[in-house]
């Protein structure tokens, strides 16, 4: 009777061995949806399971600041239409609008109200004698900008997440260009088209890090890139309060390296875009328009705002 037992027992332990052995891979794998990224759809499948696993809160996107400095002009209400489509698509960003005037105009303050996505209407006019050919522009105007950023994060706690990015009125910026710059840690950068002479300037990278610019315009720069190639993370800019663009000897096509000279180095820079071979956004300028039927006294039954 004993050995009968015992013979049945030798049967059924392999099989018992398998059983255990099945369900423990099993479990090993279950924990594995979990951790895999999140997908598209939340909630909803699963609803049998024990209670789901607690996720670490996501962190924050850090806010994008764009600084874009602006003017009256002819074109100035299609440049800002453009630009605000752009930005409109763009999730987390705060637009901080500077006008180069002693007040705010009526044309974007009314435009800034209807822009549909949060906007900083801010205002400084240039002084008269920076108003000539020859002389860098904005420097005021973006300085403003950075003021505001300051004072705003000044009583704030942090972590802050956040990055900055100078955005002119007439240029062209891709979407993709917004992925890139929101990650970045210090200062990043990438191309720019349409820029120093040639179809695009770019930093050159070698294993990751900046070895030189690929420019044929002042190649002597010590950070030959323009204002649309490079962005700032917020704890940079709070951290080094006192860097702003200079007038006093400040040359054509020097803001770029006057300014990043005092908050980082060559080596330090991170190169976005595919290591800085691919052009996400363009010097383009508007050309002049002709207004030479534009009649002295104003003609028409209605006053209409281009
Ligand atoms: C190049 C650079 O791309 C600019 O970043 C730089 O400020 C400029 O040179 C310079 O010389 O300082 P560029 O296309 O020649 O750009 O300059 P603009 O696009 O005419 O001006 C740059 C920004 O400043 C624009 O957003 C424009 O609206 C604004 N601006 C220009 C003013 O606020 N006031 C002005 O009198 C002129
Ligand atoms: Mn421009």
């Amino acid at each position: 009777m004993k050995s009968l037992l015992f013979s049945r027992f030798l049967l059924l332990l392999p099989w018992v061995l398998i059983v255990i052995i099945v369900l423990d891979i099993d479990s090993s794998r279950a924990p594995l949806p979990a951790l895999s990224p999140r997908g598209g759809a939340e909630g909803g499948s699963g609803g049998a399971r024990s209670p789901a696993p607690r996720r670490r809160p996501e962190p924050a996107l850090p806010t994008i600041y764009a600084i874009t400095p602006t003017y009256s002009r002819p074109v100035q209400k299609a440049e800002l239409t453009r630009l605000a489509n752009t930005f409109r698509q763009v999730s987390r960003l705060h637009w901080i609008l500077v006008e180069d005037a002693a007040a705010r105009s009526e044309l974007v303050t009314r435009f800034v109200a209807g822009a549909g996505l949060p906007c900083t209407h801010l205002h400084v006019p240039t002084p008269r004698r920076y108003k000539r050919p020859g002389l860098p522009r904005a420097t005021e105007q973006r300085n403003a900008g950075l003021a505001w950023l300051r004072q705003r994060h000044q009583h704030l706690p942090p972590p802050q997440p956040g990055v900055l990015f100078f955005a002119d009125d007439d240029n062209t910026y891709s979407l993709e260009l917004f992925q890139e710059m929101r990650t970045t840690r210090k200062v990043s950068v990438w191309p720019v088209g349409l820029v120093g002479g040639r179809r695009y300037e770019r930093p050159v990278v070698e294993n990751g890090k900046v070895v030189g610019w690929y420019t044929g315009w002042r190649a002597d720069r010590p950070f030959a890139i323009d204002m649309a190639g490079f962005a700032v993370s917020l704890q940079v800019i709070l951290s080094h309060p006192k860097a702003v663009f200079k007038r006093r000897g400040s040359q054509p096509g020097m803001q770029e390296s006057d300014f990043l000279k005092q908050i980082t180095t060559v080596e330090e820079l991170e190169p976005k875009a595919n290591n800085c071979t691919k052009v996400l956004v363009w010097h383009t300028r508007t050309e002049k328009v002709n207004l030479a039927n534009e009649p002295k006294y104003h003609l028409d039954t209605v006053n209409i705002e281009v």
